[in-house]
């Protein structure tokens, strides 16, 4: 597999970054496209066979963190739920590394297709606790939410609990409306034509 590193075109100011190989907008079969993301890190498209790496991050990563991820304290993924994740047809994950240790997996980004509702996609990030509130979780929903608009969505939604300061901040920098609170849940979505 060819890896190449691709600038997006933006900053972290600039409105929403998309993904770009060096001759389209999305990789092509056995391209893998390297987005500098912030903190030295480099964020590419996840496959099947990183259900390893992707369990040594949630191994990594605190009780807190998977709990926040999650809704509850979810110590690893299933590998269904991987293969899941990873289904193209389903949803697309990109997992972030330093570019130094490209082996290192730092941050999970998924986009899940909802089940009976075409064009709406869930937005979900879990961040290693050492590389948390820098920026990165920023960066890496706008990425998830150019690729939402690129595949034609209409909503990206989110769930969260309503004490998660950093994700309720980056869902409102997005342009989140119609929260919705149950308990300590707090459920929103992105109008994707309306998006910043
Ligand atoms: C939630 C999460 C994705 C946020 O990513 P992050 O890289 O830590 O967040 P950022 O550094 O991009 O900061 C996001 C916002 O929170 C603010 N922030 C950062 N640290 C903060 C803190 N300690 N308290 C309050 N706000 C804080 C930032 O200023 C930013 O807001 P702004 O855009 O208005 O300036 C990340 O912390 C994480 O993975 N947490 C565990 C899993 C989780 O909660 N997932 C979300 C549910 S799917």
């Amino acid at each position: 597999m060819s890896r190449q590193i691709v600038a997006t075109g933006t900053t972290m100011a600039d409105p929403i970054p998309t993904p770009r190989s060096s001759h389209g907008l999305l990789p092509a079969a056995g391209e893998s496209v390297w987005i500098p993301t912030p903190l030295g890190t480099v964020t590419r498209l996840a496959s099947v066979a990183d259900l390893d790496a992707v369990q040594d991050l949630h191994a990594r990563c605190s009780l807190v963190s998977r709990a926040a991820r999650y809704m509850v304290g979810k110590r690893e993924l299933a590998p269904a739920e991987w293969r899941h994740f990873t289904h193209p047809a389903r949803a697309t994950t990109w997992l972030t590394s330093p570019e130094v240790a490209p082996g290192r997996i730092v941050a999970m980004t998924n986009l899940i297709a909802h089940h009976g509702d075409r064009g709406a996609l869930d937005l979900g990030l879990l961040i290693e606790d050492g590389f948390q509130g820098q920026g990165l979780g920023t960066a890496l929903a706008r990425i998830a939410l150019g690729h939402a608009r690129l595949l034609g969505g209409h909503r990206l939604t989110a769930s969260t609990g309503r004490a998660n300061r950093r994700m309720i901040a980056i869902l409102h920098r997005l342009g989140a409306t119609d929260w919705h609170y149950s308990g300590p849940d707090a459920d929103t979505h992105v109008h994707l034509d309306g998006a910043r």
